[in-house]
């Protein structure tokens, strides 16, 4: 590759916070102009932050970054975009309340002769813009009612607009369905074409694959090199991520597997009896077993995390009845589902999930104290015992429980959003997407711990957009298409074509 093409070096930087954190240790990083490179890397390697060091969020100790041969020290997002390096996070960096084209046009709006903001020109240009990424959007509605998926579109779409000249993905996948998945690369692909060099970080290896040129693999914030994807096999990038050979990865896997079988199922816990909560789900007949992961499937909107919601009581059961222990209940807070035993682990960590300016500990202990009751505080001796266990347990990186969470890497914050609720030690564990943005060697351990807790007697409710991943842990799994059930599967017929069979409106 010629100097010519040499779109950004990264070279020795170093960022520390405070000095328990190293969170990266002289790394290297190389794009060339039309590349799509993949940074990966485990949880806490340091991925996040080196692009938080490239776009300006955090200052680096040390190193050097050059774009196009020319050294650049951006102090804010707003001087990286300057330069031609646009950034769009998981959790989008748009203004919501704002609409589509003032989104668009934020901070560089058409005016009018007069001076003033030329909305219709505006709406004329964001329109148009849109158009050639095959959006049709209002784009006078404020941009949150849209998904997230054409939220991150929408910032795509500025950045080419603004002319970036690097575009970084800080994993934009995790929660798009397949079809918007495809979009995206598409829309990736023409940016490529068009000269961009765009930076993807991603958990999913298989996307990896399918689209980008060179990998660069970052491990416990040091570089271990640069391939290029198509001459690194997959097991070696599995090994080069984690440090060890995949053959003891893959052994935790299978293990997983087996154990599977050994699961024995009890007595009904919980029933949904024809239950329906208005605009979410309809006569829905389901029961989860003490001692089973019963897998719950079907596509984007077809009414999985609104099951669980009901069964937590955060929606109420407008028709049909709920029973617990064969007893008839009514929740009409999730306190209520909490005192009896319930506990749910929600698939939105940003906004249901993390509180960023407690400690690891108290974030720990939080579904625990709601359950004891206000009057019999966990005390802080109890509280760190029990963050210690799961900190283990869960390999959760950071030095020590008193970390306040927002500091944690994204897929360890969401490894403790796991523990406040396992610490409940609850009867039914209701898990939506609970491995999203972990990386792939806890996403085996995640597995195996889900799997254990239903042999020692647990009922799991498991949903996942992954397939495998259900398959792996729930030897029954039901799918719903259009906030119904649409059928289920069991023994023998837990398979990927059986599941997708249904879900594409097969019979049962
Ligand atoms: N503001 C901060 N204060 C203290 N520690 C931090 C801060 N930001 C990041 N860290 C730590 O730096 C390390 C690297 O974190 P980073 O977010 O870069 O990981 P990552 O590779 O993006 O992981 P993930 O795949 O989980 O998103 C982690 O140990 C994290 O806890
Ligand atoms: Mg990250």
């Amino acid at each position: 590759m010629s100097s010519q093409t040499k779109l950004l070096t990264m070279k020795g930087i170093s960022k520390s916070f405070g000095k328990a954190v190293v969170a990266l240790d002289d790394v290297q990083f190389e794009l060339e102009a039309g590349e799509i490179h993949a940074l990966l890397g485990e949880n806490g390697a340091g991925k996040s932050t080196l692009i938080k060091v490239l776009t300006g969020v955090e200052e680096r100790d040390k190193g050097e970054v050059e774009l196009e041969g020319k050294k650049i020290y951006p102090k804010s997002t707003n001087e990286a975009q300057q330069v031609g390096i646009s950034t769009v996070y998981q959790e989008v960096n748009l203004c919501p309340n704002l609409s589509v084209a003032e989104n668009i046009y934020i901070g560089r709006a058409p005016r009018t002769k007069m001076g003033a903001i030329d909305w219709n020109a505006m709406a004329k240009n964001a329109q148009e813009l849109l158009e050639k990424f095959d959006l049709k959007l209002d784009v006078n509605k404020s941009l949150d009612n849209y998904s997230v998926a054409v939220q991150q579109m929408v910032a795509i779409a500025r950045a080419s607009d603004i002319q970036a000249k690097v575009l970084i993905l800080d994993e934009p996948t995790s929660s798009l369905s397949k079809v918007e998945v495809d979009k995206l690369f598409d829309i990736m692909k023409r940016l490529r074409s068009e000269g961009m060099g765009i930076i993807f970080v991603t958990h999913f290896l298989d996307q990896v694959y399918e689209v980008t040129d060179r990998i660069t693999v970052l491990r416990n914030g040091h570089y271990v090199g640069t391939y290029k994807t198509s001459d690194l096999p997959r097991v070696e990038l599995v090994s080069k991520m984690i440090g060890k050979d995949y053959a003891v990865l893959n052994q935790t896997l299978q293990k997983g597997q087996s154990d599977k079988e050994k699961t024995k199922t009890g007595d009904v816990f919980v029933s949904m009896k024809n239950v329906t909560h208005q605009g979410s789900i309809n006569n829905m007949d389901l029961s989860i077993a003490k001692g089973e992961v019963l897998g719950l499937s079907g596509l984007l909107g077809s009414g999985r995390s609104e099951t669980a919601r009901v069964l937590f009581g955060i929606d109420q059961v407008t028709g049909g009845e709920l029973e617990i222990n064969g007893e008839k209940v009514h929740l009409s807070h999730p306190l209520d589902a909490i005192r009896k035993d319930l506990a749910f682990c929600p698939e939105n960590r940003k906004t249901e999930g993390i509180i960023g300016d407690l400690s690891i500990r108290d974030n720990i202990a939080l579904a625990l104290q709601a359950k004891k009751g206000l009057f019999k505080k966990i005390s802080k001796k109890e509280a760190q015992k029990i963050a210690d266990e799961y900190i283990k347990k869960l390999e959760i990186k950071t030095p020590d429980a008193d970390q306040l969470i927002k500091n944690l890497s994204g897929g360890n914050q969401q490894k403790v959003i796991l523990a406040r609720w396992l610490a409940t030690e609850p009867e039914l564990l209701m898990l939506d997407e609970p491995t999203r943005g972990i990386d792939i060697g806890t996403k085996a351990e995640i597995q195996k711990i889900v799997i254990d807790l239903a042999a020692e007697g647990m009922a799991v409710l498991f949903i996942s957009s992954e397939l495998d991943e259900e398959l792996r842990c729930c030897r029954r799994i039901v799918v719903l298409k259009d906030m119904e059930k649409a059928g289920e599967v069991t023994g023998e017929d837990v398979n990927e074509a059986a599941v997708m069979h249904i879900m594409a409106g097969g019979n049962d």
